[in-house]
């Protein structure tokens, strides 16, 4: 399909969510879900709700096809070599403790593993309980001041027991854009894994996993206008055969035994324990589809537009810090007002029909850098227009004068 211009007007008929919630600025929470992927979930829950990879009636073996035509997309999308190496989990979190637990089973006592200053807690606490249970040891690269993966530091981390490297490619608090493919690259010269969490990434930049020659690649559907509680775990073939099951139920058996035991099922079912998020997975076909009527180009000149928009009203008082300024970063970032709390202002922006999120955006290592327990977070995405950011800006305003 040849792809379509970038016309926002468009793009916003999409998306009726955007009827409730006009000036949605809590993407790199949740993004919203086009028509397209609305009508997949109603389909199944309303219409043609069944199991699948069990049964040989017409739907039961119609929603199998659909299921498993979204493990075709996901592969292609992200050009892994086959379909075995994608694993349907229930998001990034899911992703990530299944390689800490099935992973992390063939880890020895003082192995080491290296993460950042700079993760989500889907991607440290994981590694902790890991790190307990196998005696192994978790190092974390810290950040430069500007909000970047300290290169210099990371060097030093390794030693001859360094197994894996686990690193975002972009940040979801400060919207850092890593140099990943250097860090990919040098772990791989110490003989080291690499995972990268992609839940950020992948709505903002084309991923090819042949390319970048991750080990594992995590991420989340709803992220990228897809259902929540669908995720994937992408990882090399020859790595996914030698890790043992993570969960154990139906599916992912080949025979069961009382007497002899178990036998375990090809990739890439030895990893789908249980009935999956059908309507989920089906539905994420439609938001990948959706994802793939717009060129890169466009879709990142848009969202640098954005960025710099937003980096422009931000800057509007010198009651407003803002942290981190990387020298990549998506149209994500996050501030606070002096004097007020991030939930205060999360609040006041509510009242002015603007979502964003407030806390310590499940980063609390990253908030301890910055010597703060909350921030305020705007992430925008591509129904998200200049005239909302100037409609933010003058709220931002209003908030300064009235309360400060
Ligand atoms: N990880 C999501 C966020 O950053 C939930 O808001």
């Amino acid at each position: 399909m040849s792809k379509i211009n970038f016309d926002i007007k468009n793009v916003r008929l999409d998306f009726s969510a955007l009827n409730v919630m006009p000036i949605y600025f809590d993407n790199a929470a949740t993004t919203l879900k086009p028509t397209p992927v609305c009508a997949a979930c109603d389909r199944y829950n309303c219409k043609e709700s069944t199991n699948i990879h069990r049964a040989v009636y017409h739907l039961s073996e119609q929603n199998t096809t659909y299921f498993e035509r979204t493990r075709q997309k996901v592969k292609e999308f992200i050009n892994a070599s086959k379909i075995e190496e994608i694993i349907f989990t229930k998001g990034t979190t899911e992703s990530i403790n299944l390689v800490a637990n099935s992973y992390g089973e063939l880890l020895n006592e003082g192995d080491e593993i290296i993460i950042s200053e700079m993760e989500h807690h889907a991607n440290i606490v994981p590694w902790q309980i890991l790190a307990k249970k196998k005696r192994i040891t978790v190092k974390a690269v810290k950040m430069t001041p500007c909000g970047e993966l300290d290169w210099d530091h990371y060097q030093t981390l390794f030693t001859p027991r360094t197994r894996l490297v686990s690193l975002t490619y972009i940040s979801n608090v400060l919207g850092t854009i890593n140099p990943i493919q250097q860090f990919i690259d040098f772990a791989h010269q110490k003989g080291a894994l690499f995972l990268l969490d992609a839940a950020q990434a992948m709505a903002h930049l084309p991923i090819d996993v042949q390319n970048l020659d991750c080990d594992f690649l995590v991420f989340s559907a709803h992220k990228i206008f897809g259902p929540t509680g669908v995720g994937v775990l992408y990882g090399k073939e020859k790595l996914l055969d030698q890790m043992p099951p993570y969960q154990g139920g139906g599916s992912m058996i080949d025979s069961v035994d009382l007497e002899a035991g178990t036998t375990f099922n090809m990739l890439p079912h030895k990893f789908e324990a249980g009935t999956p998020h059908i309507e989920g997975v089906i539905a994420f076909y439609e938001s990948l589809s959706y994802l793939s009527r717009y060129s890169w180009e466009d879709l990142e000149a848009h969202y640098e537009l954005l960025g710099k928009r937003l980096a422009q009203a931000l800057s509007i008082s010198p009651k407003i810090t803002v942290y981190g300024s990387p020298a990549h970063r998506i149209a994500t970032i996050p501030f606070n007002i002096e004097g007020l709390h991030a939930h205060d202002v999360g609040t006041f922006l509510n009242e002015s029909g603007i979502a964003v999120r407030t806390g310590h955006h499940c980063a609390q290592p990253l908030m301890k850098f910055f010597g703060t327990s909350a921030m305020v977070r705007a992430s925008l995405s591509i129904y998200n227009r200049i005239e909302e950011i100037e409609k933010f800006e003058e709220a931002l305003l209003k908030i300064i004068n009235t309360f400060t």
